[in-house]
């Protein structure tokens, strides 16, 4: 719509060559041509017009006083409402996390009785038992954590309820097995999965907060444990919320996607700065800030969006980005995963491989720097300038 507007400002601009020197036949086949220039603009400017009009959302997305939603609120009906998040489902944080009560169901014991320096919680799904195992015998492996690591680093996988009561009993037994699982009360969709990181920050701030840093990733990670322990002991600014940094995205319109989000759930015209949600470190100050300012903050279903980018906005937090975490998935090659922190998009059984790969002494990585293309590109500024590129985005990082 702004183009529209540009538009009589940029006309003269254009005449102003014609005006004078030529007259006659010569002057008529000009401006018969400029007319079909115009007429050629206004048209491709009209293409993108019809689309906006074709949302019933027009000109409502700035506007946020209650009375006018509510003259609208028939629009707002008719528009795809996010499952599980219909326009008049409540946002509000407290209705759902209960902040004055306990509401975990399965917590590990003596998991930070002896507060450890970095704390992983790996959101799981249900039914991601495979997912699980890989992770315990490997990267996150017992022995490693206990002896190489000398118990600062201790994991925890966060779940939240099936609908289904076998899952839930299957749930009880592999954490007498392994003690190492948060279950709090919520049903355990992908809708939900906001839900699922406060909870996160609702438990380690009342669980486990004198650990001094928290990690959030997720169970088809892989995460370098002593290349993070090596990049978090050489920060030095006491507040740190470290990641993938994703900058200036637009929320998605288009119903059938993954990210959908209605105008009702966002009505910004891009994100603020947030870390992508397949791995992000922050200090437990940051955890708990975080965590109050959820609290007060209406809920939006894309986690990543919601905790470091709208949260970290209102406790004033500004998200970093370090090279070493990253969401696009890399070439499994020792010397480019010795290089990083997070890996994304790992299945079980290439968890396993990618553990080996890491491990294998043998192969040793020569100074010349690999180029490996499917890292994240990085503009000039070091920054990420890339996204799922579903996600529309133009990730300008200022
Ligand atoms: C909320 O809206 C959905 C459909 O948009 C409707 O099915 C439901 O009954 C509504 N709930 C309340 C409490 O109004
Ligand atoms: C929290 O627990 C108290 C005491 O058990 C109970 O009275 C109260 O209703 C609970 N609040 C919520 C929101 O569940
Ligand atoms: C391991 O941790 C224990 C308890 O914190 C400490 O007493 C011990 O010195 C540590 N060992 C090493 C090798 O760092
Ligand atoms: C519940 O989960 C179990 C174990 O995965 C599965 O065998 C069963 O079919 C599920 N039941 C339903 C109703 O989905
Ligand atoms: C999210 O969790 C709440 C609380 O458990 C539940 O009422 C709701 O149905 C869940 N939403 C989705 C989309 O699963
Ligand atoms: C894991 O992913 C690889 C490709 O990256 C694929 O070849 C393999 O079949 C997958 N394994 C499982 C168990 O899904
Ligand atoms: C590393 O090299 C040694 C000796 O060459 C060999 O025995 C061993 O199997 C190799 N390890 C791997 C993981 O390839
Ligand atoms: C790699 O760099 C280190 C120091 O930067 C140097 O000592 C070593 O010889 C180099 N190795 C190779 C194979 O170039």
């Amino acid at each position: 719509m702004d183009r529209l507007r540009l538009l009589p400002i940029d006309l003269p601009a254009i005449t102003v060559n014609s005006n004078g020197s030529i007259k006659g036949k010569a002057s008529f086949v000009r401006r018969l041509a400029i007319g079909f220039v115009i007429l050629a603009i206004l048209g491709l400017l009209y293409v993108p017009a019809y689309h906006s009009a074709q949302s019933p959302f027009l000109g409502l997305s700035e506007t946020q006083s209650p009375a006018e939603s509510f003259s609208n609120s028939h629009l707002i009906a008719s528009m795809a409402q996010l499952p599980g998040w219909s326009y008049n489902t409540s946002r509000n944080l407290c209705v759902y996390i209960h902040p004055e009560n306990t509401t975990s169901i399965l917590s590990p014991t003596s998991i930070c009785s002896l507060p450890p320096y970095l704390l992983i919680i790996i959101c799981s799904a249900v039914a991601n038992q495979e997912a699980r195992a890989a992770i315990r015998n490997t990267w996150a492996n017992k022995y490693n954590l206990d002896n190489l690591y000398n118990s600062t680093v201790k994991i925890a996988f966060l779940l939240g309820q099936s609908d289904n009561d076998t899952l839930n009993n299957l749930i009880v037994e592999e954490n007498s097995q392994y003690n190492d699982i948060v279950q709090e009360r919520f049903l355990d969709t992908y809708n939900n999965l906001t839900l699922k990181s406060v909870m996160m920050l609702k438990w380690v701030t009342s669980n486990c907060d004198k650990a001094k840093y928290l990690m959030k990733t997720d169970d088809d990670m892989f995460v370098n444990i002593p290349l993070l322990l090596q990049t978090l002991h050489s920060r030095t600014q006491p507040e740190t919320l470290l990641g993938s940094l994703i900058c200036s995205a637009k929320p998605i319109l288009d119903p059938k996607n993954k990210w959908y989000t209605p105008k009702y759930m966002y009505s910004e015209k891009t994100y603020p700065n947030y870390l992508s949600g397949t791995g992000y470190v922050m200090s437990m100050s940051v955890a708990s800030k975080l965590y109050q300012a959820a609290l007060i903050t209406p809920l939006l279903h894309l986690e990543d969006v919601y905790i470091t980018g709208l949260c970290a906005r209102r406790a004033k937090i500004r998200p970093v980005n370090h090279p070493g975490f990253s969401y696009v998935p890399r070439r499994i090659d020792p010397c480019v995963l010795r290089n990083a922190i997070t890996t994304h998009k790992v299945n079980a059984s290439n968890m396993y491989v990618i553990w080996v790969k890491v491990n294998d002494m043998n192969v040793s990585c020569s100074n010349r720097t690999r180029n490996d293309r499917k890292t994240v590109t990085l503009s000039r500024s070091g920054r990420n300038a890339g996204y799922y590129f579903k996600r529309k985005t133009i990730n300008k990082c200022v």
